[in-house]
């Protein structure tokens, strides 16, 4: 499966990511900016924050409580198409996903 972060500048970083994998780890681990992932994936820092693209939204399963309540918390800006990186596994339905990257973080 692929993942494919776009940062801020427009600058793609397109990733392999195993099934079951986060896109927060997909991130940290492939080094790409702008995804922090400060708790470790327990959706209790917001720092992994992303805006899924319309058309791989509706493939996502709707966020937890847990996660609706990280949402509000992010530095930038909450949008319909906010949800947290540690919360959004790869798996064959979501396979090229696209996600931007907030302009920030922390
Ligand atoms: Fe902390 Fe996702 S990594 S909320």
């Amino acid at each position: 499966n692929t993942v494919t972060f776009i940062q801020p500048s427009g600058a793609p970083a397109t990733v392999s990511v195993e099934p079951g994998t986060s896109l927060m780890r997909a991130a940290v681990t492939n080094g790409v900016d702008g995804i922090v992932g400060e708790c470790g994936g327990q959706a209790m820092c917001a720092t992994c924050h992303v805006y899924v693209r319309p058309e791989f939204a509706a493939a996502l399963p709707e966020p937890s409580d847990d996660e609706e309540e990280m949402l509000d918390c992010t530095t930038a800006e909450r949008t319909e198409l906010s949800r947290l990186g540690c919360q959004i596994k790869a798996c064959a339905e979501l396979d090229g996903i696209v996600v931007d990257v907030p302009s920030e973080q922390v």
